[in-house]
């Protein structure tokens, strides 16, 4: 595997890489991609192989601008425009009917295609030069962190992959919105960078998918997703245990603390029973939280702390897609058994 970096000679090298049907990881706005030719069976394929990404999680297809969209999906459905127009570049994914040449592959033989223009510098550039359009999922083993750096991805992928281009750390830090546009209403299938509320204005209609109710429709609804190695339990905003002894502290285990906001960091520090606290955002900034999220989990598994437990977010703007992420890592994978 080789590291890219952010000149002219190097974004010719991901692109023509790209073109040759090789894997290339890519920074975007939320998180990194690994890209592939969508065009191209046998790059994809190389894709669920290097992620061991089971074939039924279909792929998004990564576009230069908004108008290349329509090479890869009908976007003639209502509400599809207006979303394009209001969030595109960015951090938004929208699921509709395919374009006949779109492999099976990447839609996992679905009638519909998930497709997004990412709000990157560095990543436009690249698809641009490339000219093609670019399936990508998140650049990390299926089930695992989400890579917000480079390093991220070389720790995760190392030799699976033939480059990674290096544009510093995702800005955003958590995945586009999916929002399905091939139902009536729209329903958003992973809360994401683009928040309930803004949709709401553009869509009144918009449902978000309630997992207490409803059965997973996209393969990243399943819970155990975006999980760190180590056991991870999610509380309420506040209601970390702060005594020892109080039943469930593990004992002889050191739990490492993720909080939310500088009262409850001095809270959870002087009460002296976490290896260490983390605070995503010490001025309750959910958008600070979402950026740091993922390095966050990330250093605590390298750590080697026994367990992680982490509150959550408020539930508004991109507090949600926090709250999901934690909510998957929080999952044990034996969920996944089909029995279950
Ligand atoms: O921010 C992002 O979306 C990142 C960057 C790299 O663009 N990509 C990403 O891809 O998160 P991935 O593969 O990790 O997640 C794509 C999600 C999965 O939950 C998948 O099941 C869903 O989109 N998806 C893809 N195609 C779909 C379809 N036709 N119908 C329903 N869900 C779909
Ligand atoms: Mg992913």
């Amino acid at each position: 595997m080789k590291i890219l970096s952010a000149n002219d000679k190097d974004i010719a090298a991901a692109a023509r890489a790209l073109r040759s049907g090789k894997l290339v990881a890519l920074p975007t706005e939320t998180v990194y991609g690994l890209g592939a030719d969508a065009r191209n069976e046998r790059a994809i394929a190389r894709i669920f192989e290097a992620k061991n990404r089971p074939e039924f999680d279909p792929l998004i297809i990564h576009v230069a601008t908004p108008g290349d969209a329509d090479g890869v999906a009908d976007l003639s459905v209502p509400f599809a425009r207006e979303l394009a127009a209001a969030f595109w570049p960015g951090p938004l994914t929208m699921v509709l009917r395919r374009k006949e040449w779109v492999p099976d592959l990447i839609t996992s033989g679905l009638p519909t295609v998930a497709v997004r223009c990412p709000a990157h510098e560095l990543a436009g550039r690249i698809l641009r030069e490339a000219g093609i359009p670019v399936a990508a999922p998140s650049a990390n083993a299926f089930g695992r962190l989400s890579p917000t750096t480079a390093q991220h991805v070389i720790s995760g992928l190392g030799d699976r992959i033939d480059y990674v281009v290096d544009g510093g750390p995702c800005l955003l830090g958590v995945e586009s919105t999916v929002v399905d546009l091939s139902m009536e209403p729209p329903l958003i299938l992973r809360p994401g960078g683009v928040s309930l509320e803004q949709l709401r204005e553009l869509v009144p209609s918009i449902e978000l998918f309630d997992r207490s109710t409803t059965s997973p429709r996209a393969p990243g609804q399943l819970p155990s997703h975006y999980a760190p190695i180590t056991p991870l339990r999610l509380y309420e905003a506040g209601t970390l245990p702060v005594e020892a002894e109080k039943p469930g502290f593990p004992e002889g285990i050191s739990v490492a603390a993720i909080c939310f906001g500088h009262k409850e960091a001095a809270k959870l520090r002087s009460a002296a029973v976490f290896s260490s606290v983390t605070d995503l955002s010490p001025e309750g900034d959910v958008v600070e939280a979402a950026a740091r999220l993922f390095g966050a989990l990330h250093e605590l598994e390298l750590s080697g702390c026994g367990e992680i437990w982490a509150e959550r977010l408020p539930d508004r703007g991109v507090g949600r897609a926090v709250n999901d992420r934690l909510y998957k890592a929080s999952v044990k994978p034996c969920l996944l058994s089909p029995k279950s």
